[in-house]
């Protein structure tokens, strides 16, 4: 393979010969040249190509070269007459890979809505945004996977086709081979023993359940892999298919599990920063001005640590007039999330020990019987982005917690063993991967963070 224009682009504009592939992002033409701007997606940054329009060797070619269209460009890497850039490529040789023609290319406009971009998804990744997205998106994963590796974490693959509801919300995707037209009955109810695995099966909301098997065996873990959910939610935060990043330390209580927390936010953070600077900046100057500045804020600051009953009280006093009303046992909502993060605080903030009504059957009960020890990390603009938990580990108060939220035990029993067996205070939490991206970015939509979403009546893709 040739280099890419991000190596080119590091490269002394001494004469050297240099071939670069990629795809005209746009092209100028004066009386006696035409300039290629060519992307090859490796950096923000275009490579411009300077290609004599009296020149024979390619000079037919020039009319077909429209932006979209893909090339092989062999010349001269020499000093930029021009601004904006240090070197570009004296053209020698073109060849021509693909045509895009004008008429029919729908990326012809220098800025299109995100609205638009998204029903052109499969081409989409070809403008600075989503290309600055994707890099971004992926320098985070590898991020993730370091800082976990770092600290001694084991990568666990916990199984996507799942029989059970870990959030116990039950806005599961089924997973069936059964006709839907006609399914088996018995009784006048669907025969899920004839189904594939002779059970009702879904698609996983959480790889928790499944990782604290791993984390009640080695101790740290890490699950970092898709989800599911279908949830009824047309908002920019929400998809019904996002990855999601779950950690479970056994022998870690909640202070220990915020502690890792906040520090892993600010290692990603760290990480975004020190290796995607060009990207940075382009976020920065053309989605959200303020994006370094917040990043920085936010590796400097300390999280608020404040509890549920705390929070209601700043928000009851707070004279704000919500959309939805505020009294202790309600679950927040955004409005109230960004009113403490944004208004409050103007930082992260971890809200701990949940009313239990609102939170899953595997949080650790508090003394007071009323709280669990939960703890959500709200961050500004977005509202929730971390949500966890000290689990239960004390097997018949877990089993009590089951029974009365409707819970088959029978169902969980695998999971009710990890407390029978070597129980350990142990506790974790779940990180939206792209909510984070979401952060990071400045990024509006859920939807622009992602390169082909899944969400309610949408599934273009
Ligand atoms: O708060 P949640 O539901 O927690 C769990 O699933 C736990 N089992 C995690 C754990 O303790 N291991 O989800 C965790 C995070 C949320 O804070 C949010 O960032 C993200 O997952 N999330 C979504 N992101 C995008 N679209 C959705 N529909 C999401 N639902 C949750
Ligand atoms: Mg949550």
């Amino acid at each position: 393979m040739e280099k890419s224009v991000k190596e080119i682009m590091a490269l002394p504009g001494d004469g050297r010969k240099i071939t670069v592939e990629g795809w005209v992002r746009t092209k100028r033409e004066s009386k006696s040249v035409c300039f290629l701007e060519i992307s090859d997606g490796s950096t923000v940054h275009n490579l411009q190509v300077v290609a004599s329009r009296e020149d024979p060797r390619y000079s037919a070619l020039i009319p077909r070269t429209a932006t979209g269209a893909s090339l092989r460009v062999t010349g001269s890497l020499v000093a930029s007459q021009g601004s904006g850039q240090s070197v570009e490529l004296a053209a020698e040789e073109i060849h021509l890979y693909g045509e895009a023609p004008a008429d029919t290319y729908p990326l012809q406009k220098k800025r299109h809505s995100f609205e638009f971009l998204r029903e052109i998804a499969h081409l989409r990744p070809r403008t600075n945004t989503f290309g600055a997205v994707a890099r971004v998106r992926s320098a985070m994963s590898f991020a993730i996977h370091k800082f976990f590796n770092e600290r001694g974490f084991v990568y666990v693959h916990t199984p996507i086709i799942t029989g059970n509801d870990c959030e116990g919300a039950g806005n599961m995707f089924q997973v069936t081979t059964l006709p839907l037209e006609g399914p088996p009955l018995h009784e006048g109810k669907v025969d899920y023993s004839q189904d594939f695995f002779g059970k009702k099966a879904s698609l996983t909301v959480s790889g928790q359940l499944e990782g604290e098997a791993y984390a009640t065996a080695l101790t740290k873990i890490y699950t970092f892999g898709p989800t599911f959910r279908a949830e009824n939610s047309n908002t920019s935060r929400h998809l019904a298919e996002f990855w999601m990043i779950e950690p479970e330390m056994a022998f870690c209580d909640i202070n220990g599990n915020m502690d890792i927390a906040e520090e892993f936010i600010k290692y990603i953070f760290s990480h975004v920063l020190e290796h995607c600077p060009d990207d940075m900046d382009f976020f920065n100057s053309r989605i959200d001005k303020e994006i370094i500045a917040t990043i920085g804020n936010i590796i400097e600051s300390r999280f608020e640590r404040i509890n549920y009953t705390s929070a209601v009280e700043l928000l009851e006093k707070s004279g704000e007039s919500f959309e939805f009303p505020v009294k202790w046992g309600i679950d927040l909502q955004s409005e109230h999330e960004r009113f403490i993060t944004e208004k409050v605080y103007k930082k992260p903030v971890i809200i701990t020990d949940y009313p239990k009504g609102i939170k899953a059957f595997y949080m650790k009960q508090n003394d007071d019987g009323k709280t669990v020890r939960a703890m959500d990390i709200l961050v500004p603009r977005l509202g929730e982005i971390i949500g966890g938990s000290e689990r239960e580990a004390d097997y018949e108060k877990l089993r009590a917690r089951m029974a009365e939220m409707g819970l088959d035990p029978k169902e969980y029993w695998w999971y009710l063993d990890l407390r029978r067996f070597g129980t350990v205070p142990h506790s974790g939490f779940g990180l939206g991967f792209e909510r984070l991206i979401q952060f990071a970015t400045g990024m509006q939509n859920i939807r622009d963070v992602i390169p082909f979403p899944r969400c309610v009546n949408t599934l273009d893709f």
